[in-house]
């Protein structure tokens, strides 16, 4: 007990910290936590932006709450019958600072889903996935779904002609689901769709259900990083040499940095919302029979891609449900996709526990891997946008073979080359 006392033995108390150290044992909990050491290591950056991107996400959406009406009831604007919902975001956009508001929410929640996919990025190319890190990788994946769900649940809110016509992909997708696709649309769409019902039944998810459970699991998220700390880099690890961390203590240091952080991203989110306007409501105008095309978010469009390069003849009736382009693409793809992120740290597993990162040129299966997935994942991408670069969908169809083979064979032959330099140059060092 002596020695513990010993280990946490802080910095003298600065006179303006007596107050809080007589009440809150201010001196202890300085010395037990807040020295925790943070690495400096911009890629560490990537977890912080989407964490400051959700914090955003939060203060702006308690804005735009106060002029917000959850309802399809027809109310007058501008002389014609339009729903609050929409009626209620047109307003708010003709609000001084309104629609700067609106849009900083809408950019956050981008930056937010890109920057958790670069951090995902960052956490397969260097094997942090594997032991003892397998869980904190299981909640993550959880936080990047929970996020896109997030961002879907919010496109309906506004209840305009795009809103209702993206939903309704929703909507078809979640009945494509097969055995159970009728009741799962049925109840998470609350009714039939577009049934007015659905913007209360939104509105919940957006702003209750959905960031409740991202708050819990970004507080789990981290709570099992500050207990496993984090990893090193391996020009860290050769200066510390053991599970120390080089870095600089959580208070003031990172703090100040993470300050710093939040600061720049508030400041670039405004100006792009200033310079960028996305989803312009009063121009896509109120819900019609005729609905304008709609394609999804940048983060979905491999989806949209896929479902595309699957032939429309694609359909084969299966254990008792059918199998067609909109399921594959829409359920059974994504499905497949995330089910391999689950089980990767199972499949790839390290005995002893991993703490420094692996670099990506050590690991040439990994490595490859990784970039037949990316090149796959951008061929998708462009067969979502084929009729607009003039691309035929055969053509995407030996793409999405070929180029992620080709990217991926290339990858995996250098690296085992650089692997076999390295290895020669050791043998060379070694007998001199
Ligand atoms: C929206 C969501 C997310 C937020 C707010 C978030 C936040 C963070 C933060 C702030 C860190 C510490 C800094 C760092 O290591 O980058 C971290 C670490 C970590 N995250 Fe996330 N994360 C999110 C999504 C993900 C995803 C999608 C994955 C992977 C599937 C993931 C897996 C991990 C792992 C394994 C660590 C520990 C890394 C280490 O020890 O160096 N996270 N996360």
């Amino acid at each position: 007990m002596a020695r513990k006392e010993e280990e946490l033995k802080a910095p003298e108390t600065e006179p303006a910290e007596g107050w809080l150290d007589e009440r809150l044992n201010w001196k202890r909990f300085r010395a037990k936590y807040l020295r925790k050491a943070f690495p400096v290591h911009l890629s560490f950056f990537w977890g912080e932006i989407a964490l400051f991107s959700f914090v955003i996400l939060i203060l702006t959406g308690i804005l735009l709450a106060l002029t917000y009406e959850p309802s399809a009831q027809l109310v007058e604007l501008d002389g014609n019958q339009v729903p609050a919902a929409y009626a209620s975001v047109v307003q708010n956009d003709r609000t001084p600072l309104g629609l700067l508001v609106r849009q900083v929410h809408h950019w956050s929640a981008h930056l937010m889903i890109a920057a958790a996919i670069l951090h995902l990025l960052r956490i397969f190319f260097t094997g942090l996935y594997k032991n003892p890190r397998e869980i904190n990788w299981l909640v993550g994946l959880a936080l990047l779904v929970l996020s896109v769900f997030a961002s879907f649940s919010g496109y309906l809110l506004p209840y305009d002609a795009f809103s209702v016509t993206a939903t309704g992909i929703g909507y078809h997708i979640a009945r494509a689901v097969p055995w159970i696709g009728s009741e799962l649309a049925n109840f998470v769409f609350a009714g039939k769709f577009p049934d007015a019902g659905m913007i209360p039944r939104f509105y919940a998810y957006h702003v209750i259900l959905i960031p409740l459970l991202l708050m819990g699991l970004i507080t789990l998220h981290l709570l099992i990083l500050f207990k496993q700390k984090h990893s090193l880099t391996p020009s860290a690890h050769a200066i510390v040499g053991s599970r120390k961390i080089l870095g600089v203590p959580l208070w003031p240091q990172q703090a100040l940095l993470m300050a710093v952080l939040f600061t720049i991203l508030l400041g670039s989110l405004f100006a792009v919302s200033g310079l960028f306007p996305v989803h312009p409501v009063a121009y896509y105008g109120p819900p019609e029979p005729a609905t304008p095309v709609v394609k999804p978010d940048w983060y979905l469009l491999w989806l949209y891609g896929a479902l595309k390069l699957i032939p429309t003849w694609f359909d084969v009736e299966m254990f008792g449900t059918t199998f067609n382009p909109e399921n594959m693409g829409g359920v059974i793809l994504p499905f497949l996709v995330l089910t391999l992120l689950v089980l990767l740290p199972f499949l790839d597993r390290a005995r002893t526990p991993v703490h420094v990162m692996e670099p990506s040129g050590t690991h040439p299966v990994r490595t490859s891997v990784g970039v037949v997935a990316i090149a796959l994942f951008l061929v998708l991408m462009l067969a979502a946008y084929n009729e607009e670069l003039g691309i035929s969908l055969e053509m995407l169809r030996v793409g999405a073979v070929l180029v992620p083979l080709l990217t991926g064979g290339l990858t995996y032959l250098s690296l085992r080359q650089s692997e076999s330099q390295r290895d020669m140059t050791k043998v060379m060092d070694e007998q001199e």
